[in-house]
């Protein structure tokens, strides 16, 4: 495949989330086009079984590498636990993903090698972290807890509600008894939530926020394999999405803390 510098990033979840992955990358790579997908109609995939997760992930991909994408992100951590493979295995581009960046920043940052993980139940299931975790460091120990609730409330934007509050004290009571040292933000959402984990958990507790993870990691493998935009000009961003495009702009400039630009409706 004849892949140009000044092609896209493809960047995609099952719905607005992802976009915390697109500011992180915005900050860091401010030259580079990126095409976004958001898979709105169907969202969420968190609580759906593995075969459907995996058949939506092949369709965005498709579709991504159908606009001449030189890169792909999987922002959405559920993909990235259950549908990696597939991925991989469809794209002619490098594929990263959200897991892989966040347990090696996790694993670097643990002083007690005491590491909470919270996700969707999906993610949670697959184990996908802990074995990313355990595949760089084998003595770390891994406490999982999976919080459904949490991308609902995000998406209704009750950041710091005080029924979020309470659900965040109640999901995250098993972790905090476990004594850890870092906590990985294991879904597109969760970031939105940091002020809050922080404070119920306490400055001593470090926070590894996927989506800042996935944007250090997407840089460092365009500088090494040169792929860089070579224009020094204000990048092109396209958004797509299944359904309600105008919902996806409204929340979607909450989550990016900026104006959107083009965001179009497609069907897969
Ligand atoms: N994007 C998903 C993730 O990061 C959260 C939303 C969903 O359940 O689809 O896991």
């Amino acid at each position: 495949m004849n892949t140009k510098t000044n092609n896209a990033i493809g960047v995609f979840d099952s719905g607005i989330g992802g976009l915390t992955v697109v500011r992180s990358l915005m900050e860091r790579l401010p030259f580079e086009n990126i095409i976004y997908f958001g898979d709105t109609a169907r969202v969420p995939y968190g609580i759906k079984s593995v075969e459907t997760i995996n058949r939506y992930a092949a369709q965005i991909t498709e579709f991504l590498i159908k606009k001449d994408v030189k890169l792909l992100i999987v922002a959405c951590n559920t993909m990235a636990a259950v549908a990696h493979q597939s991925i991989i295995d469809l794209s002619p581009v490098p594929v990263l993903e959200v897991i892989d960046a966040s347990a090696r920043i996790a694993t670097k940052s643990t002083r007690t090698k005491s590491i909470g993980v919270i996700g969707t139940p999906a993610t949670i299931n697959s184990n996908a972290y802990t074995r990313a975790i355990h595949l760089l460091d084998k003595e770390a120990k891994v406490f999982s807890q999976a919080c459904p609730l949490f991308v609902p409330l995000v998406e209704e934007g009750w950041f710091d509600h005080p029924a979020t509050k309470l659900i965040v004290q109640e999901y995250l009571k098993p972790v905090i008894a476990e004594q850890i040292d870092t906590l990985v933000l294991g879904c597109t959402h969760y970031p939105l939530l940091k002020p809050l984990l922080q404070d119920i958990l306490g400055p001593e507790v470090t926070l590894i926020d996927s989506a800042e993870a996935m944007a250090d990691i997407a840089a460092d493998l365009i500088n090494k394999q040169n792929m860089g935009n070579q224009n020094c000009l204000p990048p092109d961003y396209v958004f797509y999405v299944s359904d309600l495009p105008y919902r996806f702009q409204t929340i979607g400039e909450r989550f990016l803390g900026r104006t959107l630009g083009r965001v179009e409706l497609v069907s897969l």
